[in-house]
This record gives structure tokens, sequence and C-alpha cells, in this order.
């Protein structure tokens, strides 16, 4: 047994929707502890410039380091679309994987007739991130993208159901959706989106298979710790909680992504 085994699982995102992400790879790995930084001081990075996400990712990146851990996911999407080479140079030899790679893969594997969108923030969509993995996967992969900010907003608010989200949903999907040869699947590109995804799976139709990242890159995180012999042999310590602020509001609407009680009290609260 190594002495890095027994680390914890590294996790950062630009604030709190990165949980959905946390939330998949405790479910998926419940021998598995975890340290969770979520930069909510500078939330949202979805709006930001490259180089700014960059910068701010690479500090977090640090910050989760300085921690002691075996391995980084980047929980952003944003973060990971645009900074994933820095951060993987930033951690050397501290394995990092981002959910871009993994939602494409699974995008591919979910799209019979190669039709694909994908559903992100304005700064991924720019990017252009998971359009080139998944040609990556698949060069001729019909992919389409749209940015669809307001369901970080609405998330966060915990408006997921009823009206309002459905209407919002129906607004950003329907020139995705009403198209003769209508998607295979719909990515939710963005750590928000599956807190939603009752809501845009409706609005999609049974028709469209949604593919959560935060699954596939659960499952990439498993095999990557079973491929290095880096899996946890002694029980699980509580999970631990960073903020760049306000840990009360980070708890409070935390748990709804997360699924279960966070303690504000337990927050540490950092400076980058
Ligand atoms: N975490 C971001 C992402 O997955 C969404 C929120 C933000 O814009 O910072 O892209």
């Amino acid at each position: 047994m190594s002495d890095l085994s027994e680390k914890p699982i590294g996790v950062f995102d630009s604030g709190i929707g990165g949980l959905t992400v946390m939330r998949a790879l405790t479910r998926r790995l419940p021998g598995e502890s975890f340290v969770y930084l979520g930069d909510t001081a500078r939330l949202p990075y979805g709006t930001k410039s490259p180089d700014t996400v960059t910068r701010y990712a690479v500090q977090c990146a640090g910050a989760v380091s300085e921690k002691g851990i075996k391995l980084l996911v980047v929980a952003c999407n944003t973060a990971s679309a645009v900074a994933i080479g820095p951060l993987t140079k930033a951690l050397y030899p501290t394995p990092v994987i981002g959910v871009i790679e993994p939602g494409a893969d699974a995008a591919v594997k979910a799209a019979p007739n190669g039709r694909i969108a994908v559903i992100a923030t304005e700064g991924t969509v720019k990017g252009g991130a998971y359009m080139r993995a998944i040609k990556a996967l698949k060069a001729d992969a019909e992919v389409v993208q749209k940015a669809c900010p307001l369901f970080v907003a609405l998330a966060e608010e915990g408006l997921t159901e009823g009206d309002i989200p459905e209407r919002v949903a129906r607004h950003y999907l329907e020139d995705l959706l009403n198209v003769a040869d209508k998607p295979d699947c719909l990515v939710l590109g963005c750590t928000h989106y599956p807190a939603l995804s009752g809501v845009i799976a409706r609005v999609a139709g049974p028709s469209i298979k949604l593919v959560d990242s935060a699954e596939t890159t659960a499952e990439a995180v498993a095999r990557l710790l079973s491929e290095h012999g880096l899996e946890r042999r002694t029980a699980p310590t509580p999970p631990r909680f960073l903020a760049t602020d306000a840990p009360e509001r980070f708890a409070r609407v935390g748990e709804t992504f997360l699924g279960r009680h966070i303690d504000p009290a337990k927050i540490e609260l950092i400076d980058l």
C-alpha cells in the first residue's frame, strides 16, 4: 500500500456547481476521501476570458494541491475547456482530469447517428473544446453548441422545476431541437445543468439522451485510480470543503447540488 493511495482526491470548481461532480464522484467512489474547493469569490468563470480563467484555475489547483492530494478533478467545464494544459503542467506528476474528454466520450457513445448537441457556458462554447474532443473521437460527428447562461442563475436560485425553468429551457433549446435531423444526445456541458436535468429532459423529449459529464468523469476517475493502483484501502475521512467567499451561502445552496447536508461551520475560508 503506497501512502499516495491514502490521500484525498482534490476537486475544484468556480463555485458550488462542481458539487454535482463531487456528488457523482462520492457515489461512484464511496471509499475515497475528497477535498473540494469552490472559488466562490470569483464565480462565474463562464463569462471571463480564457487568460483570466486559466490564471484563476491554476491558483485553485495550487491551493487544493497544498492539501496533499493524489489526483485532481477539474469539475468546472469552463476551466477544463480552456486551462487543462496549464493545469496538467502545474500539477505534474499529480494526474489531472477535466470533465470535457469524459463528456465527449459519453456523447459519442450516446449518438449512433453522430448528431450531438452541447449546451454550456459562453466561455466553453466559444473555446470549442467539446467540439474538438468529440471530433477527435468521431471526425464525422455533427456537433451543434449553445450557451445557456440563465441555467446557472436558475440552478443557484433553486428554481429547477416548474414554469420558469421550462420556459427558459424552451427558449434556449428550441432552435437546437426543432430541426429535421434532431440530435441523438444533448451534453450538459456545465456543472449547474444537471440540477435542471428533469426540465431539460422534458423539453428535449424522450428521443434525445442527456449526457451528464459529472457521471462520465466519475467513471474516468475510477478507471484512473484502478490503473495506477491508487484506490484507498482504509476508511475514508469526511469530505473537506474550502471556499474563497461566503461559506454560509456555499453550504446552503451547495446542499442541493451535493444532495446532502453541508455544515457551514466546517467550510474553510481561503484567500487565493
Ligand atoms: N462551473 C462553470 C462551468 O461548469 C459554471 C459556472 C461559471 O460560469 O463559473 O462551466
